[in-house]
């Protein structure tokens, strides 16, 4: 049965290269794959945050294999690729904010592109692997004037350098699969593109929910940029889950997968940042409260919604936590963490409520 992308079964041995395991996603994956019986090596700088959600669950003992290298190092990629010889790789290193890609654009598509690239170059020349996922992002399209929800075949672009690269890599990928990987008979390629995903043990700067847990557990009111502008909601483990069931369908040879996948919230799950803060507030209790910044930021898209119709009809993928409940497990889970620290417990036992959500 194939309810959520997570049977066990199908997974068990399987050998998985996932770049960016030390980070936020990655380590939620991590802990799935391993509750999967998979066999994971994982390619990444190291976490980048501290604290991190790798250490505080030391996700490192879960998996079997913990490379510490630069994805702009095409050598490296390949030779732990090589050495490793999986069947799956999924790809989720990158510079990931779009605050720091204006303060260092270099590094941004350094990372995003040729990174990417890399990766899919190493992915081309190891026979053992059968299909990659590249993770973008909803700000890879072009945005100018949209109202209605990004479909996969819309024009990529991004107005920021992080969004751009992340067009960029979508691009790339594009063009590897139709100039050597479908030519050539190798992996089948696709890319997942979500939006801001929310979940515990995010630590990252610039992002609502860890800035909600730092503010709260000081007993400090939240600051907030742009409490109008309206995002996309969604657990990590939607897109997570969603990436498990198109990569499950890669590596059983559906060839008219590999392509680009929405993997988006709900569109009454489209709330208001203000909306989210609000309800952060009431789930932790204790006064928690929030208020505006009036100061200038940096341009950031306001509206991005995906239309993932595809991802629920041929995937059989969709949604399982709306908003409200997606804001209330992060927010629980920080208040937890913040009692008693069992960071693997927690992300563990909502690994399984969410499975149990979808039988
Ligand atoms: N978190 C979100 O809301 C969100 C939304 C949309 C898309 N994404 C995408 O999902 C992926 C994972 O996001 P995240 O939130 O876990 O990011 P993160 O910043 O928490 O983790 C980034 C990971 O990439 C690794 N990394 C960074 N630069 C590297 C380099 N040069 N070489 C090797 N490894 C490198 C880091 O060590 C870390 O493991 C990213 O591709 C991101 O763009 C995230």
């Amino acid at each position: 049965m194939d309810t959520d992308g997570t049977d066990q079964g199908f997974w068990k041995g399987r050998r998985i290269f996932l770049t960016g395991h030390t980070g936020f996603k990655g380590s939620w994956l991590s802990m799935m794959l391993s509750r999967l019986g998979a066999v994971v090596c994982g390619y990444s700088l190291d976490p980048p945050t501290t604290p991190s959600l790798y250490d505080a669950a030391t996700v490192g003992t879960l998996i079997d294999s913990d490379v510490r290298a630069d994805v702009g190092d095409l050598d490296a990629v390949r030779s732990a690729m090589n050495a490793f010889q999986p069947e799956l790789v999924l790809h989720l290193a990158a510079q990931s904010l779009v605050r720091q890609s204006y303060v260092d654009p270099i590094e941004t598509y350094r990372t995003n592109v040729m990174g990417s690239l890399h990766v899919m170059e190493a992915v081309r020349g190891c026979a053992s692997v059968k299909a990659m996922i590249n993770v973008t992002t909803d700000k890879c399209y072009a945005q100018e004037g949209r109202g209605v929800p990004f479909k996969e075949a819309d024009p990529m672009g991004g107005a920021d350098p992080y969004s751009n690269s992340k067009g960029c890599s979508e691009l790339v990928t594009a063009c590897y699969r139709r100039s050597f990987m479908q030519p050539e008979g190798g992996a089948l390629l696709a890319s997942a593109r979500a939006g801001n995903v929310i979940g515990g043990g995010d630590w990252a700067r610039d992002r609502l929910l860890p800035d909600c847990y730092r503010a709260f557990a000081e007993g400090h009111p939240l600051t907030i940029r742009y409490p109008g502008a309206v995002r996309p909601w969604q657990h990590v483990l939607e897109p997570l889950a969603g990436y498990l069931r198109l990569a499950r369908r890669l590596l059983e040879g559906k060839a008219d997968c590999a392509t680009g996948w929405n993997f988006g919230p709900a569109a009454a799950d489209a709330l208001t940042v203000g909306d989210v803060a609000t309800m952060a507030c009431t789930t932790w209790g204790e006064g928690a409260a929030w208020h505006s910044d009036e100061q200038d930021h940096p341009h950031e898209e306001g509206w991005l919604q995906l239309d993932s119709s595809a991802a629920t009809t041929r995937l059989n993928w969709q949604p399982r936590l709306d908003a409200a409940t997606a804001v209330a497990w992060t927010i629980q889970w920080y208040r937890d963490y913040h009692r008693d620290g069992a960071a693997r417990a927690l992300c563990l036992d909502q690994i399984e409520r969410y499975a149990e959500e979808g039988s």
